[in-house]
């Protein structure tokens, strides 16, 4: 035995960093955190100062180009995005092929997986023309893929997407309109989904990022890649605690509210128990974007006629456990997903398409970070070593003798 609690160990020229906590896997020039201060900045630009005020495309073009487009740049990109949100009509049936009650997730990730077989001049990562054409397929057909992901869930036909309409609005329209039917997105939840898009946009070397990079280190191309960040995302550890918050808050309310002894459930660390949307791996204080969706949450659910018994909970949750030494010497505060789920709900999606939620606004720093590790000529496959605690060399027993 080998005492793994000791995170960094160094044996011999290999250390042990157990979950990466103290190893840089890249140097990269997209995202700045400072957990400790709550800063983070895309390309240099505070999140408070892009959220509301930059577009989700204005970000992902900032984030994959590295500058904000001109206007011309990003009428430019948006056309062409728009040009690219049609799948192909057999991509469509492969959606008819999962059960209705299927995980929009994996359906996400499977059909993202698929692009590579639709696309096969995708396959080379260093063809630099057909890079882009990845680039803005992948941007433009996801939200139509997460959309027929929620259609299929719900068992109600498809719909093709509208490229007279922007992206969030034309995802709206497919997830919750109907053929032949007028659908008019409300303009402040355009407005309020486009934000919290911006807000996920890009969290430097987080989980489903550095699978992309990983993924992404033997060449494999971006649609690959982003599958494998897709399903990383899944975990309830890191998107899919958007749902676990949820689920949460409305255990707590059947338990007829008692918050007191559900933070002591989880300060006893019963099994499965956690403060789901607390915690971060590089934040030690206030997450800069739960802030920023605390504020919205306020006047989304006001205007959407969201859940504000859910919406009490959560702060009296968060008051309780912000006065509480267990989260105050643990440095625990709320992340970007102890709000959010609430104000999805009230936006009317299910709790399963909170994380898909997730996975849209990740994507343009998932396809940044692609393409800032393939253009780089450092780069090496991702192979990370191991510290052996098994048998040592023993004899191998046949069959007949064991
Ligand atoms: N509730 C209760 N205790 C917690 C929580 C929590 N949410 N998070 C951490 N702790 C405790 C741990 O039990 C540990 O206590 P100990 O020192 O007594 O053993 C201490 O705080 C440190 O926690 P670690 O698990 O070592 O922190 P790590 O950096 O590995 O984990 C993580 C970070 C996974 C985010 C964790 O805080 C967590 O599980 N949070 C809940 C899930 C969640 O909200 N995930 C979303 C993350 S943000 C995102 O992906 C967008």
């Amino acid at each position: 035995g080998i005492d793994t609690s000791k995170l960094l160990a160094t044996t011999g020229k290999v250390a042990l960093d157990i979950g990466f906590v103290n190893t840089a896997s890249c140097t990269s020039e997209i995202t700045y955190i400072d957990g400790d201060a709550g800063i983070l900045r895309y390309r240099g630009y505070p999140i408070d100062q892009l959220a509301g005020k930059a577009s989700f495309l204005e970000v992902s073009y900032l984030l994959i180009y590295g500058e904000l487009p001109t206007a011309d740049q990003l009428a430019e990109f948006d056309s062409q995005i728009r040009r690219h949100t049609l799948l192909h009509e057999d991509l469509k049936q492969f959606f008819k092929g999962f059960p209705r009650d299927a995980h929009p997730m994996p359906v996400l990730s499977s059909a993202v997986s698929a692009l590579s077989t639709f696309y096969q001049d995708s396959l080379d990562p260093f063809d630099q023309q057909h890079v882009e054409i990845s680039t803005l397929r992948l941007l433009a057909k996801l939200p139509t893929i997460a959309a027929y992901a929620y259609k299929k869930s719900v068992g109600q036909p498809f719909l093709y997407p509208d490229n007279s309409l922007g992206l969030v609005e034309n995802f709206l329209r497919m997830t919750f309109g109907f053929p032949a039917e007028p659908y008019e997105a409300d303009p402040d939840l355009v407005k309020a989904l486009d934000m919290l898009f911006v807000l996920h946009a890009d969290h430097e070397q987080n989980c489903s990022t550095s699978t992309v990079r990983l993924v992404g280190s033997s060449h494999a191309n971006l649609f690959a890649s982003v599958s494998a960040g897709i399903n990383a995302l899944f975990g309830p550890l890191h998107g899919g605690a958007n749902q676990s918050v949820l689920e949460m808050l409305e255990s707590i309310r059947r338990d007829g509210g008692d918050i007191p002894s559900f933070v002591n459930r989880v300060k006893n660390k019963e099994p499965g128990v956690k403060l789901m949307g607390f915690g971060h791996r590089v934040y030690k204080n206030y997450d800069p974007r739960a802030a920023i969706v605390k504020q919205t949450a306020d006047t989304v659910l006001d205007k959407l006629g969201g859940n504000n018994e859910l919406l009490d909970l959560a702060r009296q949750l968060e008051e309780i456990a912000l006065s509480d030494d267990y989260f105050v010497e643990r440095k625990l505060y709320p992340n970007v997903d102890f709000y959010t789920g609430l104000i999805y709900q009230a936006m009317g999606f299910p709790t399963r398409m909170f994380t898909v939620l997730f996975a849209l606004g990740r994507l343009p720093g998932w396809i940044a970070q692609w393409r800032e590790m393939i253009a780089d000529p450092t780069t090496k496959i991702g192979r990370p070593r191991q510290i052996y605690t098994g048998a040592t060399e023993r004899a191998f027993v046949p069959l007949d003798a064991r």
